[in-house]
């Protein structure tokens, strides 16, 4: 793909998410019409059903060929040119006001991440990266920490809605807490991975996300100078168990201290 191919699709990313960002900024302190999706603690808002609509319009009038794989609406069809979007990343901590939560909108051509953007959409930050491009926050260019020590590294984590995964992690969490200088759950996923890119974390691991949460992201450290894997060190692929990301040097120290499980509870 050309870089102006590229660049084009980067910026209708993120004309996209900055419509779906406004979304978000209206309806702060207004009523969001909360309901629950799998349990009581996985929300669903009208927030994050009209950012996803805004989005996908957005999109398709672009590419009408494309598809859009989006957390509220599903993929419908299939085609070489696959948006991967969270329109709301972070829902919870949107429905309480605590000021953690972004679109996500990644672009995968033929299985590959060509373009990532992730919006905080409180503060107005804005993520991007392209496949060879580099990474960047609100323009310019960002990078991983260098750290190599584990014990001086700031991590982080985010628990599934599912109480199985989510207690297996907890057990990790408690070992972790240990072994690092501070660890924390900020719950957004595509917004930890941005840190991890921009050196505000050395590294975040989380068991169970899906595609929606990471495309983005996972392009943002890659491009950011680090490392995204699967449990077992393999690069990581979208929809796998279990995701680790840091900034290189402290990927295997990290993986091996995780003593992730085989195969995590769904
Ligand atoms: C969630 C957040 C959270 C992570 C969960 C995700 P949502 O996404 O990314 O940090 O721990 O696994 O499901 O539901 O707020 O879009
Ligand atoms: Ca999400
Ligand atoms: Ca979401």
């Amino acid at each position: 793909m050309s870089v102006d191919t590229q660049r084009e699709f980067l910026h209708t990313a993120i004309r996209a998410a900055q419509a779906a960002a406004r979304i978000h900024q209206h309806y702060v302190g207004r009523d969001l019409g909360i309901a629950t999706k799998s349990n009581e603690i996985d929300l669903v808002t009208h927030v994050d059903k009209e950012s996803e609509a805004r989005i996908r319009e957005v999109l398709l009038s672009a590419y009408p060929d494309h598809v859009v794989l989006g957390e509220e609406g599903g993929q419908d069809g299939d085609a070489p040119y696959r948006w991967v979007v969270d329109p709301l990343d972070g829902t919870l901590n949107y429905a309480h006001g605590f000021p953690f939560y972004c679109v996500s909108i990644g672009l995968e051509v033929h299985g590959q991440l060509e373009v990532g953007v992730v919006l905080d959409s409180f503060h107005d930050n804005l993520f991007t990266a392209t496949r060879g491009g580099g990474a960047f926050l609100n323009g310019a260019p960002i990078s991983v920490t260098t750290e190599t020590d584990l014990r001086k590294s700031m991590l982080a984590t985010g628990f599934a809605y599912n109480l199985g995964t989510a207690s297996e992690n907890v057990e990790i969490f408690g070992r972790m807490m240990g072994r690092c200088r501070a660890l924390r759950r900020p719950g957004a996923a595509a917004l930890d991975l941005a840190y991890v890119a921009c050196g505000r974390l050395d590294g975040f691991w989380e068991l169970k996300l899906n595609p929606w949460d990471v495309a983005a992201g996972v392009l943002l450290v890659t491009e950011a100078g680090g490392r995204v894997t699967g449990g077992e060190g393999r690069p990581y692929r979208l929809g796998e168990g279990v995701l680790v990301a840091t900034n290189g040097p402290l990927h295997d120290t990290l993986l091996s201290a995780l003593e992730l499980p085989a195969s995590p509870i769904h």
